[in-house]
């Protein structure tokens, strides 16, 4: 029997669209605590736009299966800081994950559980694997939506919290109009 999927994948643009899709939207509401300048971003409109997510999820999320989506991050800052995703380590630990960049330019930063850290630029065409243990996050540092495809084991899981306490060990300032790398720790 041959059958159309009805779920789209618009590559170069990253659209996806069909039957077991869904989006969320990430506001400024939504990232107490997240930016450098917490106080810059309480005086902001809560329902701005940060970034989205929109997942294909055809099994949930159990083990042996996988997750398909695409996150889009806005351009903007927050005081000197660009608009970036909360950022996660995966629950299970040992869940790697494929990012590749579709549009706009920005920085994957990667954490691992020692607070090593570093960044790897994103642009159309770039592969990223995400080992195990390695928090990651996305940081918009161009002036168009940074489009980015992923991929993820679906009983990967989110651990939002260890971030939302100690953050990355690095943060993405614009310096005299440039994107910089700054040490958050010490
Ligand atoms: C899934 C994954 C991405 C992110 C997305 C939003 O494991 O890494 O789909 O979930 O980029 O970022 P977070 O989840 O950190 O808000
Ligand atoms: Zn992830």
């Amino acid at each position: 029997m041959l059958v159309n999927s009805n779920t789209r994948f618009e590559a170069a643009e990253g659209k996806l669209s069909g039957s077991g899709v869904s989006a969320s939207l990430r506001v400024v509401g939504d990232l107490a605590g997240i930016f450098l300048d917490e106080e810059a971003r309480s005086r902001r409109d809560p329902r701005e736009a940060v970034y989205e997510v929109v997942m294909h999820d055809a099994c949930g999320a159990a083990e042996g299966g996988l997750f398909f989506g695409v996150s889009r991050v806005y351009p903007g800052k927050i005081g000197a800081e660009y608009f970036m995703t909360k950022g996660h380590f995966h629950s299970k630990r040992n869940r790697a994950e494929y990012y590749w960049g579709i549009a706009g330019e920005g920085l994957l930063l990667l954490m691992d559980e020692s607070r090593q850290c570093r960044a790897e630029r994103v642009s159309p065409g770039s592969l990223h694997f995400i080992s195990g243990y390695t928090a990651h996050r996305l940081v918009n540092t161009g002036r168009s939506m940074l489009v980015v495809g992923a991929c993820w084991p679906s009983d990967a899981g989110h651990d939002y919290d260890s971030i939302q306490r100690d953050g990355f060990g690095l943060r993405v300032l614009d310096v005299d109009g440039q994107p910089q790398l700054v040490p958050a720790d010490g």
